[in-house]
């Protein structure tokens, strides 16, 4: 049996400790052979391969990034690319492929297993933790600690100077990121695109908050959206494969009207993909692990068209076609929880 292995889309923290995982018990238990395919889909779509075995992975468990590259590539918009990609599994035999992706990668990953016969088990990762049946992605608890680190330094500076900061968090459909980051910062408000924010009403939770002698802390999903209007985003034109529009812009506009309406000085960080960087923290190096253990177990079984899941505490499969029928976000009465700490 020969195994490829890819990753795509949005790097994270914990893809390696998935990789390595993968390859150790595939090789070690199940004598199996692996192939690396390299960015992506792109990968199998053009037949670029690595060396993927034990000595391949020595090594990487703490490492972010992927060893593997990854790309934002959609095969399925790719001229004969279903085609394509069955040869390049043919040439190299491979067997079967794991698939280590979020809702775009995996959703390929589904429709290559139901429409056309290739054998795919999905492993989920993305730091937005927005992917439907699974308790958790890895990559967010890194990211989470990242923001909240991030959060700490920001309250000693705006106290300082009495100043409102804006900090901007990762999040384009759901604020798992900047609803966690900003509880665990003491963040005095919270904004979510799961539900469009009053600009009245952040300027009163940010007066009443210098009211109280304290410099507020404004934690936004680069995702959230004012209630009247959309923002005209920087890169509005800039649209990936899977169609998404790259978001840029929201902390930045926020600041100006906070200032503007308030009279109170604002300052702006983007945190952007320092929360994607660098080592994952020990609970994604353990999820990505177990997930990677799972999934050479589900190839062992033909357990095709599915993926490993997080179910409280414990490692399940789920079907790819559950996990990526639509996205998860934050539930409303979870986030309304957190208002009590705003203003
Ligand atoms: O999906 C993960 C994510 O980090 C989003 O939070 C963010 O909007 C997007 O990727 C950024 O993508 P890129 O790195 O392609 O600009």
């Amino acid at each position: 049996m020969r195994v490829g292995v890819l990753t795509g889309g949005g790097d994270c923290p914990g893809l390696n400790a998935v990789i390595r995982a993968v390859v150790r018990k595939g090789v070690q238990r199940y004598h199996y052979d692996f192939t690396g395919f390299k960015d992506g889909w792109r990968g199998p779509l053009t037949g670029a391969v690595t060396r993927l075995d034990i000595p391949a992975v020595r090594g990487i468990l703490p490492r972010g990034g992927t060893v593997l590259g990854s790309s934002r590539t959609n095969p399925l918009r790719e001229p004969d690319g279903v085609r394509r990609i069955k040869e390049n599994l043919a040439k190299h035999e491979v067997d079967a492929l794991i698939v280590i992706g979020g809702e775009d990668t995996l959703g390929v990953a589904r429709r290559l297993s139901e429409e056309h016969g290739i054998p795919c088990v999905g492993v989920p990762k993305t730091i937005d933790n927005d992917l439907s049946a699974t308790d958790y992605t890895f990559g967010f608890d890194t990211a989470v600690n990242i923001a909240t680190e991030a959060i700490d330094r920001l309250h000693t500076t705006a106290e300082s100077h009495m100043r409102v900061l804006v900090v901007e968090v990762m999040g384009r459909h759901a604020g798992w990121i900047a609803l966690h980051s900003g509880l665990a910062g003491g963040a005095n408000v919270i904004l979510v695109p799961e539900q469009r924010f009053d600009l009245d009403e952040v300027c009163e939770w940010v007066t009443s908050r210098f009211r109280s002698s304290y410099a507020p802390i404004v934690v936004v999903a680069e995702g959230a959206m004012p209630r009247d209007g959309d923002l005209v985003l920087k890169d509005a034109a800039a649209h990936d494969s899977f169609g998404h529009v790259r978001l840029s812009g929201v902390g930045e506009w926020l600041a100006k009207q906070i200032e503007t309406r308030t009279g109170k000085e604002a300052r702006t960080t983007v945190l952007g993909h320092v929360q994607r960087g660098g080592t994952p923290s020990a609970f994604d190096r353990w999820l990505a692990t177990r997930f990677g253990l799972h999934a050479i177990d589900a190839v062992r079984d033909g357990a095709f068209g599915q993926m490993v899941a997080l179910r409280g505490t414990d490692v399940v499969r789920v079907p790819l076609a559950e996990a990526t029928a639509k996205l998860k976000t934050v539930p409303l009465a979870e986030y309304e929880e957190a208002k009590v700490f705003f203003g």
